[in-house]
C-alpha cells in the first residue's frame, strides 16, 4: 500500500485526477469504479477541465458506481445517479452506454445485484476503484461490521450514516433507510484501489490508520 499525504483539498483533487488520467493513458478502455460524497467533487471538476482541454479522453472508458440509495429514482436530485450525471458524466465525452449505475427503484433487487456483478465481470473487472470513506468508516454503503466477501447487495443504513448524509437532504427523515452497494468482495476484486481520508472531517479515522 502506498500512502500519499497531501497539503490541502486542491492537491487531493489534482493528485487523484492524475491517478485516473494515468490509468486511462495506460489503457484507454479502462474500467473505473467511481464514488460519490462531497470529497470527489474537486477530482471530478479537475477531470472535466482536463477532458475539455483535450488532455484525457473518456470515449472508451467504462464506469461502475459503487452504490445507490434504495427508493430514489434516477431523476431524484439526491440520487447518486443524478449526482454523477449532473456533476461529472454530462460534462465529459463518455458514452452513455458505458456508464453503469445501480437502479434505486428496481422491482427485483436480487436480479439488479446479480446483473451488476455480471456486467462488471463482462467488462473485464474494475481496473481502478475510487473509494471514499464515511465518517463511521463505511465504504460504499458497507457499514463497518459487514462481511468482507459480500457482493452487490441491499443494506440497511445505520442511524449514524443516515445522520451524516442528512446534510444533503432537507432533514434526516428524507434520507432513505436502505441502499444497494457493491460488496467488499466486489470492491476487493478491483485491480487497483485508491481511497482518501480527509483529516479535518475524519480525524478519528485518521488516527486508526
Ligand atoms: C456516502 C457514500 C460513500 C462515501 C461517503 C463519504 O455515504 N455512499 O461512498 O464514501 O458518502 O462522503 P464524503 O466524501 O462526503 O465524506
Amino acid at each position: 500500500m502506498k500512502v500519499t499525504i497531501v497539503r490541502d483539498y486542491n492537491e487531493l483533487s489534482s493528485k487523484t485526477a492524475q491517478l485516473i488520467i494515468e490509468q486511462i493513458i495506460n489503457k484507454k478502455n479502462s474500467v473505473l469504479g467511481l464514488a460519490t460524497g462531497s470529497t470527489p467533487n474537486g477530482m471530478y471538476k479537475e477531470l472535466i477541465r482536463l477532458n475539455q482541454e483535450g488532455k484525457v479522453d473518456f470515449s472508451e472508458v467504462i464506469t461502475f458506481n459503487l452504490d445507490e440509495y434504495y427508493g430514489l429514482s434516477p431523476e431524484h436530485p439526491q440520487s447518486y445517479h443524478f449526482f454523477m450525471w449532473d456533476s461529472f458524466f454530462k460534462h465529459i465525452n463518455i458514452k452513455k452506454e458505458n456508464v453503469h449505475l445501480l437502479n434505486g427503484i428496481t422491482e427485483n433487487i436480487a436480479k439488479e445485484c446479480k446483473q451488476y456483478e455480471a456486467l462488471i465481470q463482462k467488462s473485464g473487472g474494475i481496473d481502478l476503484q475510487v473509494l471514499g470513506i464515511g465518517n463511521n468508516g463505511h465504504i460504499g454503503f458497507n457499514e463497518p461490521d459487514i462481511s468482507l466477501n459480500g457482493r452487490t447487495h441491499l443494506v440497511n443504513l445505520t442511524a449514524k450514516t443516515i445522520r451524516a448524509n442528512s446534510r444533503f437532504f432537507n432533514n434526516a427523515r428524507e434520507v432513505p433507510k436502505q441502499a444497494i452497494t457493491m460488496g467488499i468482495g466486489t470492491i476487493m476484486q478491483a485491480k487497483k484501489i485508491f481511497y482518501w481520508l480527509t483529516a479535518k472531517e475524519k480525524p478519528g479515522l485518521l488516527k486508526e490508520q
